[in-house]
C-alpha cells in the first residue's frame, strides 16, 4: 500500500463521529484536519484523536496536506463547500444529498471535470455486505429477470432524536432527499439507472417540535412535503414503488424487496452496510450467506476509492442521477405527470465478498 490520503473534514456535526471511527482504524486514510463554522463542535468532535488539526474552513481548504475534503456540512452547504475544494484543488466526498438541487449538483461536476477533480458521496452503505449480497443473488439469476421492487421508509420524523433537525425540512431535506439517496442508490445498483418517475406527496402539519438537546420543545417550520410516494421506471423496464415518509409511525414492511420471474428477495435497510438477505423461489423462503460486499464497514469506507486511485463506486455521477431522480420525483407529484430522467449512470462495479475493508 502506498502513502495514506489525508483527509480534511468540513462539517463536525452529528454523523462525523462515525467517520472519524472509520478513518481511525483504516490505514488508507489519515484525518489531518477539520474545520466547522462553529470551532468549539470541531474541537470536541476530534478531542479523541491526537494530532488532528481544528481549523477555519479558509484554512483547511489551502492546507497542502489535505488531499480530500470530506464534506460533512447540511445539504443546504453541500454545494458551496463542495465548490470551495474543487477551487482547492482538492477531491471532495460529500454526504448525502450531493446538493440541495440537480442544479447545484451539475455545477459541482462541472467544476470538478475542469479542474481535473474526483467527487464522491454518501451513501457507500451499499457497499456492504447487504445491498452487495443482495445484488449478486440478481446477478447470479438466482430470480430471474427483475421486474420490480418496493422500497418503504417509515418513521416519524428525525425531529424527535437530533438536536438541530431544522435542515430536515428544509428544501435539500424531506423524507426523500434525506433517505431516498439510501433508497435509490440501492436500487440503482441492484436493478440499474431510472428512465422516469410518476409520484405523489403530501405535508401533514405546518410545524415539528425539537425532542431532545437544549432547543427541546422549539418549534420549526416545515417548507417540505413529507410523505411522498411514487414509482422509479427503470431502463430495464423494472419498476420500483417507492414510499418515503416522515409522517407515518411505523411499518413492518422489509425495507426493500425485489421480485423476478423466479424468485423474489428481501433486501436489508440500505441505510445499514449489513443484514439478513432473504430470497423466495420454488423451495420457499430461506437466508442466503454474505457473498459480496465489505463485512463490517462503517460510513467513510467509499473514500477508500480515492487511496486505491480507481474509479470510485460512491461516485458523483451515481449520486447526480440519485438527486436528479429524487428531483424529478417531487417535480411528477407536484404536476401530476410522468417525468423523463435526462441523466443516466452505470452501475457501480459490484464488491467482491471482503472479510475487510481494504
Ligand atoms: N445525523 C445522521 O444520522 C446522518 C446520517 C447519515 C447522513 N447524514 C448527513 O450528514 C450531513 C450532516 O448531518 P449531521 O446530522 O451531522 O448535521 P449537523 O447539523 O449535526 O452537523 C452539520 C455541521 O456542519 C456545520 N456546517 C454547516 N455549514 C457549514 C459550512 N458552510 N462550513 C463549515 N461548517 C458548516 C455545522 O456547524 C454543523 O456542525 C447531512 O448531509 C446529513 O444528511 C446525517
Amino acid at each position: 500500500m502506498g502513502q495514506p490520503v489525508n483527509v480534511g473534514v468540513v462539517g463536525c456535526g452529528a454523523i462525523s463521529a462515525q467517520y472519524f471511527q472509520t478513518i481511525d482504524r483504516l490505514p488508507q486514510l489519515r484525518l489531518v484536519a477539520v474545520a466547522d463554522l462553529d470551532l468549539d463542535r470541531a474541537r470536541e468532535a476530534v478531542r479523541p484523536y491526537a494530532g488532528v488539526d481544528v481549523l477555519s474552513v479558509a484554512e483547511l481548504m489551502a492546507d497542502p496536506r489535505v488531499d480530500v475534503v470530506l464534506n460533512l456540512t447540511v445539504p443546504a452547504a453541500h454545494a458551496e463547500v463542495a465548490l470551495q475544494a474543487i477551487a482547492a484543488g482538492k477531491d471532495v466526498y460529500c454526504e448525502k444529498p450531493l446538493a440541495s438541487t440537480a442544479a447545484d449538483a451539475a455545477r459541482v461536476l462541472e467544476a470538478a471535470a475542469a479542474a481535473r477533480v474526483r467527487v464522491g458521496c454518501a451513501p457507500d452503505t451499499v457497499l456492504g455486505t447487504g445491498t452487495q449480497t443482495a445484488r449478486n443473488a440478481i446477478d447470479d439469476g438466482l430470480i430471474g429477470r427483475p421486474i420490480a421492487a418496493t422500497a418503504t421508509m417509515m418513521t416519524p420524523g428525525h425531529e424527535r432524536w437530533h438536536p438541530n433537525p431544522d435542515f430536515y425540512y428544509v428544501p435539500g431535506g424531506g423524507p426523500l432527499l434525506d433517505m431516498g439517496p439510501y433508497y435509490i442508490t440501492s436500487l440503482v445498483t441492484l436493478l440499474g439507472p431510472v428512465a422516469s418517475v410518476i409520484g405523489a406527496a403530501s405535508r401533514t402539519r405546518p410545524k415539528r417540535t425539537i425532542g431532545s438537546g437544549p432547543r427541546q420543545g422549539e418549534e420549526i417550520p416545515v417548507l417540505v412535503d413529507t410523505h411522498v410516494t411514487g414509482v422509479l421506471v427503470h431502463a430495464s423496464g423494472a419498476l420500483s414503488t417507492l414510499v418515503m415518509s416522515f409522517d407515518g409511525v411505523a411499518t413492518k414492511a422489509p425495507n426493500i424487496e425485489v421480485h423476478g420471474e423466479k424468485g423474489s428477495l428481501v433486501v436489508p435497510d440500505p441505510n445499514r452496510f449489513d443484514g439478513q438477505v432473504l430470497i423466495s423461489d420454488k423451495d420457499g423462503w430461506r437466508e442466503l450467506p454474505e457473498a459480496a460486499g465489505y463485512v463490517g464497514a462503517g460510513r467513510g469506507v467509499g473514500l477508500i476509492d480515492f487511496a486505491a486511485d480507481r474509479e470510485l463506486r460512491a461516485g458523483g455521477s451515481l449520486a447526480f442521477h440519485v438527486l436528479d431522480v429524487m428531483e424529478s420525483l417531487l417535480a411528477a407529484a407536484d404536476s401530476g405527470t410522468a417525468v423523463t430522467i435526462t441523466s443516466t449512470c452505470e452501475r457501480p462495479r459490484p464488491v467482491a465478498l471482503h472479510s475487510s475493508v481494504s
